[in-house]
């Protein structure tokens, strides 16, 4: 065997100062000495050595979602005793509010008699259990309409919870490993459940689908501008020390360099969610085909930050090279890049931070009815506590952003069956989007 041929095909280097201080500062801020998780760390090694460095794009989608080793599909990894929390896990008002932003957007859309409650990476299933909850409060207004929930989820591990929490018993796994629908199950109230690898496997009809804290999990690249132009930033084994992983640059440019960076950039370090941007052109098409829309909720900016990959464990910051597949990897969404990859066929709301979408939502008035009906003094200090978790500026409400793909009909001014505007009428005026303009409540 020639020993030439197993070399790494390119010479990688170091990256410059911006990206090793990002990596000293997540060394720094990592608490207490990793235990390596053999089997994923000489999974990449094996990998890295044999063909050379990856993309942290891969990396991050093994370290995540790798079919045996990935950290969502081993783990239960939400609340106090894991890795992070999340709002629908803190408080029942935010799911309950998602839920009112579903049905106003199905009405908008003339109360199709169909309706499909898509949700992507679900968790626990709690936002999609409190919506429903939602659905079934307000029967009057669902009325007969034919409700169907379909989950996007990739862990077996979590489907298996989302299951037992918004099923009990009443469902059961596909017999063989390449069905489509991998487990059906059905509510106590007779709402089907049905649970998808990916969203290309969920039916075509009208959608509504909800993605909290979904994109942020997907896989990034990373680029570095350099006097040579963009590299890629790589992820390679430490020559120094075997069990431990570095970032590289590319010496020259990656076909994701070349096609994912925007001509006109100026930042010098940018993240670039490919994937994320395949499935929001997905759910444009869908939304243009079928009607619906979407609500996405994540930490994010509009096209502004640069180094935002981190890790979390035990719900502390994590160093993103450490132990890979034992902690959760994310970065921001980059809703800039949503809205581009999203298309003119769809109409793009937001992105509002999730204070203004929550109170414009009317989370006030809803933690005062959940006051007025609550004795119990420490469920009433939990949630004020959750109220303040979910909308205070220097906690989750300047974090987050929601962001919402539409109908392009849906902000159009209604027309006459002929085409003609409907001119001069208070009915002319489209209904505005729930969340993203603040409703009256009187
Ligand atoms: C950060 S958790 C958020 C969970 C939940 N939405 C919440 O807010 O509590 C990410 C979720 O997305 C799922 N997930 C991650 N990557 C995925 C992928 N590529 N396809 C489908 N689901 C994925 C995870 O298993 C998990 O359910």
């Amino acid at each position: 065997m020639c020993i030439v041929l197993f070399s790494k095909p390119l010479t990688f280097d170091l990256c410059d100062s911006s990206l090793n201080i990002l990596h000293c500062f997540w060394l720094n801020v990592a608490f207490g000495e990793e235990k390596p998780r053999p089997s994923m760390l000489r999974h990449l090694t094996s990998k890295i050595k044999a063909t050379g460095p990856i993309t942290v794009a891969e990396y991050m989608r093994e370290a995540l979602t790798n079919p045996v080793t990935g950290y969502y599909v081993r783990n239960d990894m939400l609340g106090p005793d894991g890795d992070f929390i999340t709002s629908p896990e803190i408080s029942q008002i935010f799911g309950e509010l998602l839920g009112v932003w579903t049905l106003s957007e199905w009405m908008a859309a003339g109360r199709p008699k169909r309706l499909q409650l898509v949700e992507l990476g679900p968790g626990k299933g709690s936002l999609a259990g409190d919506v429903l909850r939602v659905f079934s409060q307000l029967r009057s207004v669902v009325g007969g309409a034919s409700v169907s929930l379909h989950l996007v989820e990739v862990s077996p591990v979590l489907s298996r919870l989302q299951a037992q929490n918004l099923t009990g018993s009443r469902n059961r796994e596909a017999d063989g490993e390449d069905q489509l629908v991998y487990r059906r199950g059905e509510t106590a109230a007779g709402v089907p459940v049905s649970w998808y690898r990916r969203l290309e496997d969920v039916p075509s009809g009208f959608s509504i689908f909800l993605a909290h804290e979904f994109f942020d999990a997907l896989p990034i690249h990373t680029f570095q501008r350099t006097q040579r132009g963009w590299r890629e930033v790589m992820v390679d084994v430490d020559p120094e020390k075997t069990e431990r992983l570095r970032f590289v640059l590319a010496p020259s440019p990656t076909p994701a360099s070349t096609t994912l960076v925007q001509p006109d950039e100026r930042r010098g370090h940018v993240e670039v969610c490919a994937e994320g941007g395949v499935v929001v052109q997905q759910l444009a098409r869908r939304i243009v085909e079928d009607g619906g829309a979407a609500l996405i909720a994540d930490y994010g900016h509009d096209g502004t930050k640069t180094d935002t990959f981190r890790g979390f464990k035990g719900h502390r910051l994590h160093d993103v090279l450490s132990a890979p597949g034992s902690a959760d990897l994310t970065a921001d969404v980059d809703f800039s890049f949503l809205r581009r990859m999203a298309g003119g066929g769809v109409a793009c709301v937001g992105p509002v931070t999730q204070r203004t979408f929550l109170k414009n939502m009317g989370i006030d008035a809803r933690l005062q009815v959940l006051l007025r009906s609550c004795s119990d003094a420490s469920a009433r200090e939990q949630l004020l506590a959750g109220y303040d978790l979910l909308t205070g500026r220097s906690q989750m409400g300047e974090r987050f952003h929601f962001f919402g793909l539409l109908h392009r009909s849906r902000l159009a001014e209604p027309t006459r069956p002929g085409g003609l505007k409907l001119e001069g009428k208070r009915s002319a005026a489209p209904l505005p989007v729930a969340g993203f303009t603040e409703l009256s409540f009187s």
